[in-house]
């Protein structure tokens, strides 16, 4: 995990929040190499999850929603986790993660264990609170979103309405969620501001648990699909004590992270629970009517709910290694071509015989397609090793015989092969070699 945050800063994936001034704690910016990795990640999502299907549309809710959502969901009575205090390092730590938690004074015992006295174990909604308006009383009183699912659920019908979709169907959204954790960390794999990819998938009841198993095949190779080696992958189903109340099943796809297993998503059935809540919350009516079996009933639903920074994380985790090319010592990325930030990596080989004019002429044709990047300085044994560092695929080096004949070496990363090719197929062959 060092090894990935190290190449993470020095390479422009992710950045302490605020650092000059020390850094914010638990929260992280994504640098310009890093924005296009989790575009990738939440593109390939989105292309998937939506734009390739005819079931599911998508949407994108306000942040700050209506206090009574969250008292129709639960969430203001219930989300929340047990917390306990060092009364002498003045600490706060989960009362259920004490087990895995090290006393900040004395790292090699646990909280309680190293002379230190805990406090009982008190609930601590995880909801960040703000005010709407120029007055902070309690009536001004708003949230912000822990979730992104209730915004599906409280339009539920506004796109009923607006899609006239057919059960079933699924609304989707990808967007900024917050919890106020009591122990963020591990990077940007736990934080208190992160983005999910949710979708809601509502069914016919009865037809709950088919749908079920498929989103919870459908996620796990979807990951495999975008370069996750399997043997980094599990589905865990949850236990019947670990379930939600309302939750008929949960199954969640983790990765072996390099701090163990942890969860990347996870796939519910949720039953009617959602709906029905709002429904009795706002007086409306939330059924479905099928025009087909002639029947109304309150749909159930299947809800895979990802996040896109973990998923950012796991990719990145995935496609580092090490190893030998060209005689030195490299770190590579090895993205999916669809997932790497930079697709192309255009070099002239000299800076001169109007080598980089040409380079540059390159450059912008690939860059109406892809994110392309020139460089032109140092040894071409050190442009390559820059590139390898952030994972882009193709690398371009327009050569003397360039100038002559109009060719140029097509570099791979994975195999470091170069095949000679014409200006004329550049295009054509890169499509090929980025979406096959
Ligand atoms: N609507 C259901 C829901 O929100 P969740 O398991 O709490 O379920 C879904 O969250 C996903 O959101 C998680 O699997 C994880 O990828 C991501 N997520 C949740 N809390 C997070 C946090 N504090 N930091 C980063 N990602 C988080």
């Amino acid at each position: 995990m060092e090894k990935v945050a190290k190449i993470a800063k020095r390479r422009g994936f992710v950045f302490q929040s605020s650092e000059i001034y020390g850094g914010l704690s638990s929260c992280w910016d994504y640098g310009p190499v890093g924005i296009e990795l989790k575009r990738n990640v939440k593109e390939a999502w989105w292309r998937e999850m939506v734009r390739q299907r005819d079931d599911v549309v998508g949407l994108d809710c306000s942040i700050l929603m209506h206090p009574r959502v969250w008292e129709a969901s639960g969430h203001l009575a219930g989300f929340t986790d047990p917390m306990v205090d060092c009364k002498k390092c003045k600490e706060r730590f989960r009362a259920d993660h004490i087990a895995d938690a090290r006393c900040p004074e004395k790292p090699s015992k646990r909280p309680g264990e190293c002379g230190g006295e805990l406090t009982e174990a008190r609930q601590f909604n995880l909801m960040f609170k703000t005010f709407m308006g120029p007055v902070e009383d309690s009536a001004a009183v708003v949230y912000l979103r822990p979730e992104t699912a209730q915004g599906m659920f409280v339009n539920f019908l506004n796109v009923q309405n607006a899609s006239r979709q057919k059960m079933p169907f699924g609304i989707a959204q990808i967007g900024k969620s917050f919890r106020n954790e009591i122990t963020p960390g591990n990077f940007i794999f736990r934080t208190r501001e992160f983005e999910q990819m949710e979708m809601e998938f509502f069914v016919k009841p009865g037809e709950d648990d088919q749908w079920y198993e498929y989103w919870v095949q459908e996620r796990y190779e979807w990951y495999v699909r975008y370069g996750i080696r399997r043997e980094h992958l599990r589905l865990r189903p949850h236990a019947p004590d670990e379930l939600a109340h309302y939750a008929k099943g949960c199954s969640d796809v983790e990765y072996e992270f390099p701090f163990g297993w942890a969860e990347l998503e996870g796939i519910a059935n949720r039953t009617d629970y959602d709906l029905k809540k709002h429904a009795e919350y706002s007086g409306k009516d939330l059924s479905f009517y099928d025009d087909e079996s002639k029947e109304r009933f309150v749909p159930y639903v299947i809800e895979p709910a990802a996040g896109a920074d973990r998923a950012t994380l796991a990719f990145l985790v995935d496609a580092y290694d090490e190893d030998v090319a060209e005689g030195e010592e490299r770190i590579v990325l090895r993205f999916d071509p669809r997932i790497a930030p930079v697709k192309v990596a255009v070099f002239p080989l000299l800076r001169k015989e109007g080598q980089p004019e040409k380079a540059h002429e390159i450059v912008d044709l690939l860059k109406r397609r892809w994110v392309v990047q020139y460089d032109q300085a140092g040894s071409i044994g050190r442009r390559y090793r820059r590139q390898d560092e952030i994972g882009t695929p193709f690398g371009v080096t327009v050569d003397h015989q360039t100038m002559q004949d109009g060719t140029v070496t097509l570099r791979d990363r994975d195999t470091m092969q170069q095949d000679r090719i014409s200006l004329d197929r550049l295009v054509e062959e890169l499509q090929k070699r980025i979406e096959p």
